[in-house]
């Protein structure tokens, strides 16, 4: 029989054994919760872009970078990873980790997709903002669609060397071929922190001085001059070398963006032979919820007015810290199943399919799932796995009953959708 076609953002696809997004998760495009009027995202968004628009501008000086905040999340794999050069076997790829509307196209999982389409057409300074969907746990700090912002900023020889115009951007020896994206290299061997083969050491050091320049001043205008922050060297397939800013916040240090010397094969593909770039991205659900102090990342999806009110883009440099509504009760409640007898516990199932299944039937009623236990019973071969679902609404308190009966309903979902047996 033909497959189903699915319907997104007025576009028909078809649909294959690699679909898995649900309509819960469709529900969240056209949300646009970064350009919602006075929503803490959207502070955060206009932070970050006023902060580029200020760093950098041209002669008559006017902002160089420009901002995209409107690009369709629905993009390719070719986006999403082939483009950026992410291996064939990385496992950010699988069907457990992304929500893909079919082999060929998914839910953006990171605002970094839109890269090779912006300089391809012409861009060097630019930002994207806008959301992603990852397939995650459930956590006061998950949720499977949270937002991003990404800049890449381009340089050429010229500009980059202005004060030293004997150096140069490549290597003699370098030939200037364009790899061949099968003999890229694994991640164990592209951990060289130096640099990349094509590029000279002076133009990556310019280059990595201007981005830690640029981000410590971003991190100091969002936290305050007094931030103490640390760079960790870290790999990512598109940048190389690659670095990530953590902040010392309440005792821990906080992980706050990732950045890099661009990949020169991915400006290569996009038409840019004379230039080298950096880029970075970060998560603002994170940032939010240190500067506001907001401690559940389902708050950001609050419709409550005793929420939103608390916040005002008016004045921007003057964060007004979140004060709980009111704490309401938790109610947890533990669900027991016996997965199918060809299913084994660690092998043909994904907590993360489960995790769907709840948000599908709850909704952001469930605070948090925990694996609690799983075995395999010595004689029937079976698997028995045990979650623990932790309930809290945001707005009100829930009755036993209420949360019995939705308790019920996943039980009763998990049958349907996994031929599992409640114990
Ligand atoms: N896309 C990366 C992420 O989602 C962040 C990143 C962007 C890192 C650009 C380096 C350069 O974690």
């Amino acid at each position: 029989p033909a497959q189903p076609q699915l319907e997104v953002n007025g576009s028909t696809y078809a649909t294959d054994s690699w679909t898995n997004v649900t309509p819960k998760i469709l529900s969240y495009l056209g949300a646009n919760k970064h350009l919602q009027k006075d929503h803490p995202l959207s502070i955060i968004r206009q932070r970050i872009v006023n902060y580029f628009y200020g760093a950098y501008r041209n002669q008559r000086g006017n902002p160089l970078f420009s901002v995209y905040d409107k690009l369709n999340p629905v993009v390719t794999v070719q986006q999403n990873f082939d483009n950026l050069l992410i291996p064939s076997d990385h496992v950010s790829r699988q069907k457990s980790d992304c929500y893909y509307i079919n082999k060929h196209q998914l839910l953006r999982a990171h605002t970094t997709a839109h890269q090779v389409e912006l300089i391809s057409g012409g861009l060097d300074n630019f930002l994207v903002v806008g959301e992603v969907y990852r397939r995650d746990e459930i956590d006061s700090t998950h949720y499977p669609v949270f937002h991003q912002a990404d800049a890449v900023r381009l340089v050429t020889k010229d500009k980059l060397f202005e004060r030293n115009p004997g150096l140069e951007l490549f290597e003699e020896t370098w030939t200037g071929s364009l790899a061949d994206p099968k003999l890229i290299l694994p991640s164990s061997k592209c951990m060289d922190q130096t640099k990349q083969p094509c590029h000279t050491l002076e133009a990556v050091k310019l280059m990595e001085h201007e981005m830690k320049h640029v981000l410590v001043g971003l991190t100091k205008e969002l936290f305050g001059p007094r931030i103490k922050y640390r760079w960790v060297e870290t790999y990512f397939p598109f940048t190389q070398p690659s670095w990530e800013l953590e902040i010392y916040f309440k005792n821990n240090w906080l992980e706050v963006l990732g950045c890099g010397i661009m990949r020169h094969e991915i400006l290569q593909q996009s038409g840019v032979h004379q230039s080298i770039g950096y880029a970075f991205g970060v998560g603002l659900e994170r940032l939010a919820m240190v500067l506001f102090d907001i401690p559940d990342i389902r708050l950001f999806w609050s419709n409550d007015s005793g929420f939103l009110s608390q916040f005002s883009e008016k004045d921007l440099h003057n964060l007004p810290k979140y004060k709980p509504i009111s704490h309401y009760p938790q109610c947890t409640n533990d669900l027991s199943f016996w997965l199918p007898s060809d299913v084994d516990v660690d092998a043909g199932f994904s907590p993360n399919d489960f995790y769907d299944l709840v948000r599908t039937v709850a909704g952001d009623i469930v605070e948090q799932i925990s694996l609690v236990d799983k075995f395999k019973h010595p004689k029937t071969g079976k698997s028995s796995v045990c979650f623990r679902i932790v309930y809290r609404h945001m707005e009100r308190t829930l009755t036993q009953a209420e949360v019995n009966d939705i308790h019920k309903q996943i039980a009763n979902a998990s049958v349907d959708s996994f031929n599992v047996q409640i114990r």
